[in-house]
């Protein structure tokens, strides 16, 4: 087990990696658990002895009717200040778990167990808890650290493949914007990390987390440097939108083409370009698409970062080094090229 902290203005977040974490022993009397169905189904058995929402499940749930729902409830069951708000589930149950623990009451303490690799890896640590409104993703939200974060790599044995692959789009970019030398051992272990080989899951999504965790150590509130974990998501954001493709498919797209601009500029070496499409080809990720361009320019022409005929744009100078640049959204016909 490997352990790391993130440290927000709200608190301290206590992170754990490794397995069968539901033996970890942490001081709480009294909690509320909230999971979706899929996950109750699989691990409902293994759960402490707590009352039990279950939420269904799909991103068209994370909503505020959901939300109120889990309140009118925690209201029934009388929770009150000492109760813990404990989340088992994938990006989904995280968010709306997160949501409700730091708004119910004005907040209560709270232990995430996400259940997805991309949750293990993003979206169960870091204290963005936000809900979709209107057709706007997570446009409701609040900053607000969990106490506890447990990622059980027991609990993807039990993930369909495309999930899985999906969550290595997260783990590879946070080498590409953190850490070298994460991204050499992704190269070197793509085949075990495939078959979710223990040791290997371990090491990924502890260095994964360092990085993501160090840079909300430093920029909690997305202020600036919290934006480099944008990478690959201008792009990955307007393709999720206008196509079938999961998120971290998409993302894996968003990458390639961010890459290639990144090349195209004059930052980034071909070779490297050449090494992240290699990469997220191995782990089974798209690096091509079949869609309308046009569609795709019209999602990021609605872009909440746009500014103006400009969009802040993370790139990379090497892999390891990213830097955010303002793109005029003509110049990036070129780089998508025939990539879609
Ligand atoms: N707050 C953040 O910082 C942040 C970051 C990234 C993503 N997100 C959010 O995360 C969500 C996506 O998360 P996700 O990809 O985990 O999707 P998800 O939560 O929808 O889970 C995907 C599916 O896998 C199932 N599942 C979960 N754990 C399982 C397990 N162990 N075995 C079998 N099935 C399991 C779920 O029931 C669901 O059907 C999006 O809403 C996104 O906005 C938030
Ligand atoms: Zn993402």
């Amino acid at each position: 087990m490997r352990t790391l902290e993130v440290h927000g203005s709200t608190g301290k977040s206590s992170i754990l990696v490794g397995e069968k974490l539901s033996e970890f022993p942490i001081p709480m009397e009294k909690a509320v658990i909230i999971t979706d169905t899929i996950v109750n189904g699989h691990y409902g058995k293994d759960f402490p002895p707590f009352e039990v929402i279950e939420i269904p499940t799909g991103e068209r749930i994370k909503n505020l009717t959901t939300v109120t729902e889990i309140y009118e409830r925690l209201l029934e069951l009388e929770v009150d200040r000492s109760f813990f708000i404990i989340g088992i589930g994938g990006g989904v149950v995280c968010d709306i778990a997160g949501f409700v623990a730091s708004t119910y009451l004005r907040g209560l303490k709270s232990v995430m167990v996400p259940s997805t690799l991309l949750s293990q890896v993003d979206a169960g640590v870091g204290g963005k808890n936000g809900v979709n409104l209107g057709g706007y993703k997570n446009i409701v939200g609040v900053f607000r650290q969990p106490d506890w974060v447990l990622c059980d790599i027991s609990l993807l044995k039990t993930l369909p493949q495309r999930q899985v692959h999906s969550g290595y789009a997260e783990i590879v970019k946070h080498a590409a914007i953190g850490d070298a030398d994460l991204f050499s051992f992704l190269e070197e272990h793509h085949r075990k990390a495939l078959h979710l080989d223990s040791q290997v899951m371990e090491n990924l999504i502890y260095h994964s987390l360092v990085i993501k965790a160090s840079i909300v150590n430093r920029d909690e509130k997305e202020n600036g440097e919290r934006r480099i974990l944008n990478f690959g998501h201008t792009f990955g954001h307007a393709i999720e939108k206008t196509t079938a493709f999961s998120h971290g498919e998409a993302v894996s797209v968003g990458m390639v083409i961010a890459s290639r601009l990144s090349e195209q500029i004059g930052y980034l070496e071909a070779k490297d370009s050449r090494r992240i499409e290699t990469l997220l080809k191995r782990l089974r990720l798209p690096i091509r698409l079949q869609a309308k361009k046009e569609e795709i320019f019209d999602a990021i022409r609605k872009d909440k970062k746009r500014n103006g005929d400009r969009i802040k744009f993370v790139l990379l100078k090497a892999i390891g080094r990213p830097f955010v640049e303002e793109i005029p959204i003509g110049k990036l016909e070129n780089a998508v090229g025939d990539i879609i």
